[in-house]
C-alpha cells in the first residue's frame, strides 16, 4: 500500500541484503518510523512487543527470523533451537507455527552452506504469497460489498463493521478484512467503514483507522461497546473481521470482543464474515473454545493508556485504581454457527468442516 505517496509492505529486506525492515506499529498513528532487525533476538522480540503483528505478518517476521538464526549458525542445533524460541513469542494465531514449518521444511534437508540462501528464499515466498492470497481475498469478497450497494437507493454507502486491525499492517500488504474494502473503494462502490477501537491496544483505532484514512475511505472509530447500538438501528450492512485461527469445523478465533460482534450480528440478521488466508486455518483442532490457546498479556495493558498530549508528546497514564485486579485476554472464539461465511482466496465458503474440507484438501488431508 501507499504511505505518503510510497509503495510499501509491511515487512521488507533492507538494501544490505539481509536485515529486516518493519514498520514500528507501536508507535502509529503518531509517528511513522521503521525498525531494522538485525538477529533472531530482535525478530522475536518485535513479534512479543507487538512491533510487527497480526496472523500473517508474524508468521512472515518469524520466517526472516529463522534467516537471520542461520546466518549465524546453520546447525540442526541452531535451527531447531530458533525454531522453538520463536515459536513460543506468541500463543494464538496459527500463522506463526505454519510459516516456522514451511520454513524448517525448506532448509532441513540441504547441505549447511545452503540453509540460509534457502531460507531467505522460502521467506520471501511467504511474503509474496500472502500477497496474492490477500489480493484473492479481495476479489472473492468485494462481490458481497457490490451485492449490498447494488439494493441500496442511489447516494447511499455501504455500511462495513471490522474490528481489530486486520488490515496491511496485519499482513505483509494489502490486508485480510480490508482488501474488498479497499477494492470495492477502488472501484467506486460508496463504503464507510466502522472501526471498533480494540481495547486494550487499540489496533482499531490507531491501526485500521490510519490505514483507512491513509487510502481515503471513509470510516467513523467507534468505542468498542457501540456495534450493537449501530446493528439495532441498521446503520451496519456486513461485519468483515480478520482471524488468527479457524478451527477444521469454521470456529473462529480473533481479537477479544469478536465473539460479541458476531453475537450482536446474529441477533440483527446482520451478515457477519471472515476473512482468512488459507495458512490460517488449523485443521488439528476441531472444538475452538475448548483447544485454542488464548495469549494472556500483561496487566498494564488495560491498567493503562498511550496517547499523545497537547503538546505532542506521547504518554502511558494509569486508569485504573491501584490494587484492583486486571486481566487481559488478547482473544475470544466465536462459534462456526454464528459465521456467516468464511471469505478465503479460494472463495466465499460456509464455515463447516465439509466446505473447509473441499475448498483446502491438501491441508485437510495433511493434518489427517
Ligand atoms: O494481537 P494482534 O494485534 O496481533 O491481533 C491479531 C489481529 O490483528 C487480529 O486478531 C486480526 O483481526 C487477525 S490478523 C489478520
Amino acid at each position: 500500500m501507499n504511505v505518503d505517496g510510497k509503495a510499501m509492505r509491511s515487512i521488507w529486506v533492507e538494501p544490505d541484503g539481509w536485515s529486516i525492515g518493519v514498520i514500528d506499529q507501536t508507535v502509529l498513528p503518531h509517528r511513522f518510523a521503521t525498525v531494522r532487525l538485525t538477529t533472531l533476538q530482535e525478530a522475536a522480540h518485535a513479534i512479543r512487543a507487538m512491533v510487527v503483528r497480526g496472523a500473517p505478518l508474524i508468521g512472515a517476521t518469524a520466517a526472516y527470523g529463522l534467516c537471520l538464526a542461520l546466518r549465524q549458525n546453520t546447525s540442526d542445533d541452531s535451527l531447531e533451537r530458533s525454531y522453538d524460541s520463536l515459536l513460543a513469542t506468541r500463543p494464538t494465531a496459527i500463522n506463526l507455527k505454519w510459516a516456522l514449518d514451511e520454513m524448517v521444511a525448506a532448509v532441513r534437508n540441504r547441505p549447511r552452506d545452503e540453509r540460509s540462501a534457502a531460507a531467505y528464499r522460502r521467506a520471501a515466498e511467504i511474503c509474496d504469497e500472502d500477497v496474492a492470497i490477500n489480493t484473492a481475498i479481495g476479489r472473492n469478497g468485494v462481490a458481497l460489498i457490490k451485492a449490498i450497494a447494488q439494493r441500496k437507493k442511489a447516494g447511499e454507502r455501504v455500511n462495513v463493521l471490522t474490528h481489530c486491525n486486520a488490515g496491511w499492517l496485519a499482513t505483509v500488504d494489502v490486508g485480510t478484512a480490508t482488501a474488498p474494502i479497499y477494492l470495492a473503494h477502488d472501484n467506486k462502490i460508496a463504503i464507510h467503514v466502522f472501526a471498533d477501537e480494540t481495547r486494550p491496544r487499540n489496533q482499531g483505532a490507531s491501526l485500521t483507522a490510519w490505514e483507512l484514512a491513509h487510502h481515503g475511505v471513509p470510516h467513523t472509530i467507534i468505542a468498542d461497546n457501540t456495534g450493537g447500538h449501530l446493528m439495532q438501528h441498521g446503520l451496519v450492512d456486513l461485519v468483515i473481521v480478520g482471524t488468527d485461527r479457524v478451527t477444521a469445523y469454521g470456529d473462529v478465533c480473533n481479537k477479544i470482543g469478536t465473539y460479541l460482534k458476531a453475537l450482536a450480528a446474529r441477533d440483527n440478521n446482520v451478515p457477519f464474515y471472515v476473512a482468512l488466508p488459507s495458512p490460517t486455518i488449523d485443521f488439528t483442532v476441531t472444538d475452538g473454545v475448548a483447544e485454542i490457546p488464548i495469549e494472556e498479556r500483561a496487566a498494564d495493558e488495560v491498567a493503562t493508556i498511550t496517547g499523545r498530549t497537547a503538546d505532542g508528546r506521547i504518554e502511558t497514564v494509569r486508569i485504573v485504581p491501584d490494587g484492583s485486579a486486571v486481566a487481559n485476554y488478547g482473544f475470544d472464539v466465536t462459534p462456526a454457527r454464528l459465521v456467516s461465511g468464511l471469505i478465503t482466496e479460494r472463495g466465499v465458503i460456509a464455515a463447516s468442516r465439509a466446505a473447509l474440507a473441499r475448498a483446502f484438501p491438501d491441508r485437510a488431508g495433511a493434518a489427517e
